[in-house]
């Protein structure tokens, strides 16, 4: 059986050389594998959580379409598609955010991360934080869980999203009774090396020290190498290799030999202006072919176009029958099948092994009742009413509530709500409780 493996590529900026190394590169070498089916797209959703610049947007996503192309992503082999041509993604996004717990989505780094610049400013703590930052990881969850990836290679930065995708996949799986959805693990990649950049540390776009992959042509890029920081010894004097960005860059292009001529000459003192030119020219020998690619892709965006709507029906072939039975389980079915699907309703109640209720005396606070579980495990205890006969009417409510259930998290237990008054509560808090109490309620409502 082939593996699936599916990673986004968020549109936003210009590729360079370190995305290239750490990210591009091995990703398509992975492509190649036999046993790997790979899915690829360009996440311009999630760009649109950053920018609100359309002439960005539109330039980014050509640019890294043809970026990927030109580095030599078959898009023949693999499947290649844009985010925005999938509708059953945002469809997916909604269906999850409804079984999201908000609490989940508080503890995302980033949105942490964002609230705790607002708090050390002395700002609102949501200040300038839109919805779809909030959102980010339920988008994220939706890209994955709608073609069933049994693998998401990321960074590092993205463990955290992996994990609250498997949480969300869980939740609506343990909630519809069945595994509709395979639940991904995430891949790093120890093994690739992360690029210096201009000035010594991690090349990265938010320390504004890259050298570009493809933009502004071999003049750019040379210029750029010739800025890398370097120490001051002078021609002749011996260099270390182990210290010089220029070598972990070199070693990150050249085969094991050069590397070691390299290093030698590094050793025996060649001054840092050569060594730059040679560090360019053995950069530019595996860049050059590619740009060539490149700039005759980008000159015919006609064609990407049509490579991106191929591989958007490739991906539609597996999401539209997903998003069709997903439909189907959550109860978003044509009119007439409706009774057929009462039909096959586990008959619970009626073999005596549903979830009850048990009336009760509590001492002079009045009456209250208990909502047990199939195996009696208490899952919530009404608030004391004076009259008995309300205790019952309010039985008979929580009977039909089944999806609609209002539960809050309060402390160190759950509350149940009716009308914004809260009417029984569990004895803890906890998701696997809540989920015990969801799939109870809806037990219930399906035995009217
Ligand atoms: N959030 C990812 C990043 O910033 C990009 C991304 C979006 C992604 N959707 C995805 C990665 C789904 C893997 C799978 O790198």
């Amino acid at each position: 059986m082939q593996t699936r493996v599916l990673t986004g590529i968020t549109t936003t900026g210009t590729p360079h050389l370190g995305n290239y190394v750490g990210a591009i590169r091995p990703a398509i070498a992975a492509s190649r594998r036999a046993d790997v089916d790979a899915f690829f797209f360009l996440a311009d959703y999630h760009a649109l959580i950053k920018s609100d610049d359309a002439a960005r947007i539109e330039r980014s996503r050509l640019e890294i379409a043809a970026t990927w192309l030109a580095a030599g992503l078959d898009p023949a082999r693999v499947t290649f598609y844009r985010q925005s041509d999938i509708p059953e993604i945002p469809e997916l996004t909604w269906f999850l955010t409804c079984v999201t717990a908000k609490g989940l989505l508080n503890r995302a780094h980033a949105y942490k991360a964002a609230v705790d610049k607002n708090a050390e400013g002395g700002e609102d703590p949501d200040a300038g934080i839109t919805a779809g930052l909030y959102m980010y990881p339920v988008l994220m969850a939706a890209d994955i869980l709608a073609f069933d990836a049994h693998q998401v290679p990321v960074g590092r930065d993205q463990i955290q999203h992996l994990e609250m995708a498997r949480d969300i996949a869980q939740r609506f799986n343990h909630i519809h009774g069945r595994d509709f959805f395979v639940l991904p693990e995430v891949v790093i990649e120890e093994q690739v090396a992360t690029l210096p950049g201009l000035d010594g540390r991690k090349m990265s776009k938010s320390y504004d020290n890259t050298i570009p992959l493809f933009a502004g042509g071999a003049k750019a890029l040379r210029e750029a190498i010739m800025r890398i920081v370097t120490d001051s010894r002078a021609p002749g004097e011996p260099k270390d290799p182990d210290s010089s960005s220029l070598y972990t860059i070199f070693r990150a292009f050249a085969d094991a030999t050069e590397s070691a001529a390299f290093r030698q000459s590094l050793v025996d003192g060649i001054g840092w202006g050569e060594a730059k030119q040679r560090l360019f020219e053995r950069i530019e020998a595996d860049v050059a072919p590619m740009r060539e690619r490149y700039e005759t892709l980008i000159a015919k965006p006609g064609e990407i176009e049509e490579t991106l709507r191929e591989g958007a029906a490739k991906a539609r072939a597996i999401a539209t029958p997903k998003l069709a039975a997903i439909r189907d389980a959550i109860g978003l079915r044509a009119m007439g099948a409706t009774a057929a699907a009462k039909a096959t309703k586990p008959t619970a109640a009626k073999a005596g092994k549903g979830p009850r209720f048990a009336s009760f005396r509590d001492g002079d606070a009045g009456f209250r009742f208990r909502l047990l579980s199939a195996d009696g495990e208490e899952l919530l205890l009404s608030m004391p009413f004076a009259d008995p006969k309300a205790a019952g009417a309010l039985q008979q409510r929580v009977r039909q509530l089944g999806q609609a259930a209002v539960l809050r998290e309060d402390g160190d237990a759950l509350l149940l709500e009716l009308d914004g008054e809260a009417v029984a509560r569990t004895p803890q808090a906890g998701d696997e409780l809540l989920g015990r109490l969801r799939e109870a309620l809806e037990q219930l409502a399906a035995q009217d």
